[in-house]
């Protein structure tokens, strides 16, 4: 009876060390690897984007050091602002978005950019664009009659 006890006391020592080092693992994640899940918590007001910075003046902006850009964007029903862009190759590019109206979709495919653009909030990615070309970027959430049209490009130019 007394070696169950033990039996048992040993897995709930077991059992709780395993959940702390869970949840150590999740805290160094977080506070010194520095790994956040994108949690849309930057709010903005999607019926004032017309006089909201960064959003009343979508495009794409130099940002920091040579070949750093900043592509502030807005998504509405049915098109992307900016709908074309050019950046010179090897550029890194830091997407800051939101919707004005209802939710769309950010995908530039072969490459990891992949967002859910969601009205009231701002969601941002960064991709490095290493390879010239041009990338078509499309909305990949159904939302409303031009959904398959919304979409426009990115062009990375060859440096010379
Ligand atoms: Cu915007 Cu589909």
């Amino acid at each position: 009876m007394s070696d169950i006890d033990r039996l048992e006391r040993v897995w709930i020592f077991i059992s709780a060390g395993i959940l702390a080092l869970l949840a150590a693992a999740v805290v160094y994640a977080a506070f010194g690897l520095d790994i956040h899940v994108p949690s849309g918590m930057d709010v903005v007001n999607a019926r004032e984007l017309n006089s909201t910075p960064p959003f009343d003046q979508p495009g794409l902006y130099p940002d920091g050091p040579p070949g750093h850009y900043r592509a502030v964007m807005v998504a509405h029903a049915f098109a992307f602002e900016p709908k074309e862009m050019r950046v010179p190759s090897g550029s890194t590019v830091h997407f800051v978005m939101t919707s004005k109206d209802v939710i769309h979709g950010f995908r530039i495919p072969n490459t990891t950019v992949n967002l859910k653009v969601v009205p009231g909030h701002v969601i941002e990615t960064t991709h490095r664009f290493t390879k010239p070309g041009t990338y078509h970027f499309f909305c990949h959430e159904y939302c409303g009659a031009g959904h398959h049209v919304m979409g426009g490009e990115l062009i990375v130019e060859p440096n010379s």
